[in-house]
């Protein structure tokens, strides 16, 4: 890299997150790299499978610099976005290599991806190059002039699978604030957007052939305030859904994004919703499900859904609307859930044990894992893989399906030993619900002190993995779990400054964790969160939250060492 003077302004290539496979720049010795202007004649110019990104390209960088960016394949003073299959064979798919010093083919700027998601992740890169001011939606001022540093980035992601969970069933995200998360996922070059739609607080996406999912499951009276052993409750009814056609937009507009969806749907446990909604879907011989709402409080929640064949056909049809809306080239990956299912009702019904007995199974975790492998064929049968929690693994798992590792490494390692896909997220380290440092002042804090330093470290492959075995670590995944983030401000609060470091351990070629420059990612991050504040995201200052930001008072359940239990 280059040692010129301008290391710490906010648009250096230095400052770049995540941090590009390479940088070159002109040789000047005598000062800093060459500037080269944007002009208000600066065109855009699309190449065949480009097109759709033009929109994007006016929409942000055009919007917030006010260069209208016409249509023009003539010309130096161009922006020019074309495919490669060069850069595809050096850098991937979603690689991408950006000039902006006139070296290749003596444009403006020449973005050359892999592919178009390529090039839309090289997008991101050229406007970190413009300057914070790129992330604001409007111009501060109609006379700026903009001007890029020059500079040749190569640059492809280490992960094919880079993503983000979001839990909307604790604490609803209206859809404008799920269209901004995917804006914010873009912009790190993360991939994956994880919808976790369904839990024991709440069923969040409109199932035509079961109004009630969403007319009952979609509200709870009150909610605990805090975590479940805070005496508060916050008593305003709090609920909301996706209707299918918010669900067809988001998914649109995540593909506009390169970004694919993993829909989640949880069973058998995590069903309360549902089973308030429908009380047959419960154990109707151990408890009585009528009685039941949705749930006010957090926890693993004994309340699950009976393995029954009416139990089967039901989801069988929420899953085929979940198809509908899901489409298969932007959602390959159905997530089924499968976690934290306590067994008690299963062992206390007659109907269970019947069940049990007919099937010839060893008893209720093999049980757990029939119901998973019937949805592993029925979506396999549909041309999709299941995905879920890595308790799928107990009790035997269909070859096809793939595991995200969340209790810690091991289960995912034992799944990619025996071959299947895993995606690394555990809770130990990337469960951004988790507080970011040690203090008091932290809000409802709860889970283990998890830093920005302590994410940077984060490694997703484990070293004693073989070469074989690695190979199925798709890649890996920030969960954000929201039973203490009660709207948008607060999950901003969690996610940022993390999902940076996240990201950048996602995509970039980081050295082993002990090696990695702290230091220097935190440098870039005086730039980053000039990005993050143009882009208006309510992050934890490293300095310690702000009063706003406190919740002084709320209980939350601080963990050292053991696993939290939510
Ligand atoms: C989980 O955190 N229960 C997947």
């Amino acid at each position: 890299m280059d040692s010129a003077p301008d290391t710490d302004s906010p648009d250096s290539p230095h400052c770049l997150i995540p941090a590009p496979t390479s940088t070159s720049t002109p040789h000047t010795p005598q000062g800093p790299p060459t500037r080269h202007p944007l002009h208000p004649h600066t065109t855009l110019h699309t190449t065949p499978g480009t097109e759709p990104l033009a929109a994007l390209l006016r929409g942000g960088i055009g919007a917030a610099t006010g260069l209208a960016l016409p249509d023009g394949s003539v010309g130096r003073d161009r922006i020019v976005l074309r495919t490669s299959p060069e850069v595809a064979g050096r850098h991937g798919p979603e690689g991408y290599r950006l000039s902006t010093d006139r070296s290749v083919d003596d444009v403006a700027v020449l973005i050359e991806g892999g592919s178009a998601a390529g090039v839309f992740r090289g997008m991101q890169t050229l406007r970190q190059l413009l300057g914070p001011d790129a992330f604001r939606r409007a111009p501060l001022e109609s006379t700026r002039q903009w001007d890029l540093p020059g500079v040749t980035v190569e640059d492809g992601p280490r992960f094919a699978w880079r993503g983000l969970m979001l839990d909307v069933s604790r604490h609803f995200m209206p859809k404008d604030g799920v269209l901004r998360y995917l804006d914010l996922i873009a912009a790190h070059k993360l991939n994956v957007f994880h919808f976790h739609l369904t839990d024991d607080q709440g069923w969040r996406i409109e199932i035509k052939r079961y109004p009630r999912l969403t007319d009952v499951g979609a509200w709870r009276s009150r909610t605990k305030w805090g975590h479940r052993a805070s005496p508060l409750w916050d008593e305003k009814p709090h609920g909301g859904y996706y209707t299918q056609e918010d669900i067809r937009e988001i998914v649109a507009y995540a593909a506009e994004r390169h970004i694919r969806v993993v829909p989640e749907i949880d069973i058998p446990g995590h069903s309360q919703a549902a089973i308030a909604a429908y009380p047959e879907l419960g154990n109707t011989d151990v408890i009585d499900t009528a009685s039941l709402s949705v749930w006010d409080t957090w926890g693993v929640n004994p309340n699950v859904l009976a393995p029954t064949d009416n139990t089967l056909r039901f989801y069988e049809g929420v899953l085929e609307e979940v198809l509908e809306m899901f489409p298969e080239e932007t959602s390959p990956f159905i997530h089924i859930g499968g976690d934290e299912c306590p067994k008690e009702q299963w062992q206390k019904s007659d109907l269970v044990q019947e069940r049990i007995r007919e099937l010839g199974l060893a008893g209720e975790n093999e049980l757990q894992s029939w119901l998973i492998r019937h949805f592993d064929s029925w979506l396999s049968a549909r041309g999709r893989r299941l995905i879920g929690w890595d308790e799928i693994l107990e009790g035997g798992l269909a070859p096809g399906a793939a595991v995200s590792s969340w209790r810690g490494y091991g289960a995912g390692i034992a799944a990619a030993e025996a071959g299947h896909d895993v995606v690394m997220c555990p809770e130990q380290h990337v469960y951004l619900d988790h507080r970011q440092a040690g203090g008091e002042d932290e809000p409802m804090p709860i889970g283990y002190v998890r830093t920005l330093e302590d994410v940077y470290r984060f490694e997703p492959v484990p070293p004693q993995l073989g070469a074989e075995a690695a190979a199925h670590i798709l890649g890996t995944q920030a969960n954000v779990w929201t039973e203490v983030m009660e709207n948008q401000s607060r999950v901003d609060y969690q996610v940022f400054p993390r999902l940076a470091a996240f990201a950048e351990v996602a995509w970039s070629a980081l050295p082993a964790p002990a090696d990695r420059d702290f230091a220097d990612f935190d440098r870039r991050m005086t730039a980053h969160y000039k990005r993050l504040d143009a882009l208006g995201v309510d992050y934890r200052p490293p300095t310690g939250p702000l009063p706003w930001q406190q919740r002084p008072g709320v209980l939350g359940r601080p963990i050292e060492g053991a696993p939290p239990n939510r």
